[in-house]
Order: structure tokens, then C-alpha cells, then sequence
């Protein structure tokens, strides 16, 4: 049975470790230390609990998946994981620091991808220890119920590297899309530049918060109109990802909307802490403006 660790217990670790154990496969789950860990398996479990709560899983499906995530503290289990998935912060010296030490440990065969929404992966690659086994592997939120996953191989990347993940991703029940190691890749390129007008449309008040989500969830379609996706995501990573796309293509365009850069400055950086453009400390989220 595949073994595949995931560093990186918040929202979209948690997911993708989810994902993978529904699938059969054992996942090694890791934070900055053992209590984080733990603390990512219990969140797990807390939404298993919710979805055996609504008839949608069986309690024994929920025990098993548990059953096969073993949080740890360190990074030595992971000598024996066939693929390690790094989805720590999107701060590149923090992933770089997490490269270089589960590096240390990395398998001779192992494949070392990251969940990068933006972060240049041929660059990342140089702080793994081989880039030929070295690949982005881009899941969305909330991963358990996103159809896709965008494999994004570097300069270096080996092919087999690329066939290897894009079958696992097809495995996970997930359609793959191959992007070229461009800011953004393909969906954050196209996605976040849509939240940040959001947010200047906002900021220039040409509407509220609530018309503006309305707009786009019945004018295009959406589920979730984009200042509620921003809390969603979190208004930290959106302007995380905006300023990698300003920095690297030097490109205006990309400029962060200074309303965005205010409220991640407040801390308000959506439902993670209750609040964004939406307050969530009642029974449904309320527009703040
Ligand atoms: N595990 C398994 N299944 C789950 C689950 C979980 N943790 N959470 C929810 N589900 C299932 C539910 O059981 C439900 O199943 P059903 O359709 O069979 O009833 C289904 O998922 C939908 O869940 P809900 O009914 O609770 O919620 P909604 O219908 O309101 O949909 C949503 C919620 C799927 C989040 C929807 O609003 C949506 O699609 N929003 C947009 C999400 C999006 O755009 N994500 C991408 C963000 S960008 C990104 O991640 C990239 C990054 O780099 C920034």
C-alpha cells in the first residue's frame, strides 16, 4: 500500500490528507509539531463526523479513513512515503526550510511536490534534493469535494515524475491539468485577479460586499461570489498570491488592491478568523460593509 505524507496540517493539508485516506492509501500528517498535527487529524475528524451526521458516510468509513492518518512530529517516518506533498504556508522561505530538512529523509525513488497556489516550482526544486523528482501538485479548496488538480512540472522535472503524479491525482478521482511553471499556473492566474477588482470594486464602493458576490454568483454562475471566496481562501494567501503575480511579471495589473493589503494588516483574514468581508461569529456569515 502507498504511503504519502502531507506537511502542512491546515486547511488544504487536512484536505488533501482527507482525500488521499478515502482513497486507501496511508498518510503520514505533519505540522511544526506533534499537538499541530494531532490538531489537523482532529479537524479531519470533525468533518467526518458531520458528514456521517448527514447520512453521507458510513461510521465505519469514517473510522477507517481515520484509521489510515498518522499524525507525526518529525519528519523521519517519511524515509518509507513514496510522495511527500508539502502544503505548509505560502511563505517561500518557510517551504524552502521544508524542502531542505524532508529532503534529509526522502526516499531514493520518492517523488518531493508542493502545493503551491503561485510559488515558481522550477525554483522551489532546488531546494529539494533532486528536481527531476520535484513537481508542483496544486489541489483546490475544499479538496475532498474539487474535481481538479493541476500538475505543474518545473524546468527540471523528470517526465516520469510528471506521469507518476498526474496518475495519482486521476487516482484520487480528480481530472488533471498540466500547467507550465507560470505565475499563477492556470486557475490562481485567472482567479485572483478577478478577487482583487472584487476588492477594488469595493474600495471605489461602485456596490457592497453583498451585491458584488451577488453579481457574480447570478450574473456568471459562480457558487460563491468572490469576496466570499476570498474568505473562503483566506484574504492572507489572496494577497499572497497577488503579490507573487505583481513581483514576478513586474505586470500593474496585478497590483494588490490596497483594501485587500488593509484588512490582511486588521487580521481580518476570513473564516479562519471569523472575519473578512463577512462576519462568521453567528449562525450565517453577515456582510461587515
Ligand atoms: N469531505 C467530503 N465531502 C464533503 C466535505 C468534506 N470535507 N465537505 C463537503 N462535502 C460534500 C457535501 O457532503 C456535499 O455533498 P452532496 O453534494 O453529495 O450533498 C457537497 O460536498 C457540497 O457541500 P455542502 O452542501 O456543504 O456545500 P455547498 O453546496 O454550499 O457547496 C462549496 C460548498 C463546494 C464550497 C461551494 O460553495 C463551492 O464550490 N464554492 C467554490 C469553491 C472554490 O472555488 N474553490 C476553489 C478555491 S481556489 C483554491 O482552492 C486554490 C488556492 O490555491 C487558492
Amino acid at each position: 500500500m502507498r504511503t504519502i505524507a502531507v506537511i502542512g496540517a491546515g486547511q488544504m493539508g487536512t484536505g488533501i490528507a482527507q482525500t488521499i485516506a478515502q482513497h486507501g492509501m496511508s498518510v503520514l500528517l505533519s505540522d511544526v509539531d506533534l499537538a499541530r498535527s494531532q490538531a489537523g487529524k482532529a479537524a479531519i475528524e470533525k468533518s467526518l463526523v458531520k458528514l456521517v451526521g448527514r447520512g453521507k458516510l458510513e461510521a465505519d468509513a469514517a473510522e477507517t479513513l481515520l484509521g489510515k492518518i498518522t499524525p507525526v512530529g518529525d519528519y523521519q517516518p517519511m524515509a518509507d512515503a513514496d510522495l511527500i506533498i508539502e502544503a505548509a504556508t505560502e511563505k517561500e522561505p518557510i517551504k524552502k526550510v521544508i524542502f531542505e530538512e524532508a529532503g534529509k529523509v526522502l526516499g531514493s525513488n520518492a517523488i518531493m511536490a508542493s502545493n503551491t497556489s503561485s510559488i515558481p516550482i522550477t525554483r522551489m526544486a532546488n531546494y529539494s534534493p533532486d528536481p527531476e523528482r520535484f513537481i508542483g501538485l496544486h489541489f483546490f479548496n475544499p479538496v475532498p469535494v474539487m474535481g481538479l488538480i493541476e500538475v505543474i512540472p518545473g524546468l527540471a522535472t523528470a517526465q516520469a515524475t510528471t506521469d507518476w503524479v498526474s496518475d495519482f491525482a486521476r487516482g484520487l478521482g480528480k481530472e488533471v491539468v498540466l500547467s507550465q511553471d507560470e505565475p499563477g499556473f492556470v486557475v490562481n492566474r485567472i482567479l485572483l485577479p478577478m478577487i482583487n477588482e472584487a476588492v477594488f470594486v469595493l474600495g471605489q464602493s461602485t456596490a457592497g460586499i453583498e451585491d458584488i458576490d451577488k453579481g457574480c454568483r447570478l450574473g456568471l454562475n459562480h457558487p460563491m461570489g468572490p469576496l466570499q471566496l476570498a474568505d473562503f481562501v483566506g484574504l492572507d494567501t489572496c494577497l499572497d498570491i497577488i503579490k507573487v503575480l505583481y513581483k514576478t511579471t513586474r505586470d500593474t495589473k496585478y497590483r494588490p488592491a490596497p483594501l485587500l493589503v488593509k484588512y490582511v494588516e486588521a487580521g481580518w483574514l476570513g473564516r479562519k478568523t471569523g472575519r473578512g468581508f463577512y462576519d462568521y461569529s453567528g449562525e450565517a456569515p453577515v456582510p461587515t460593509r
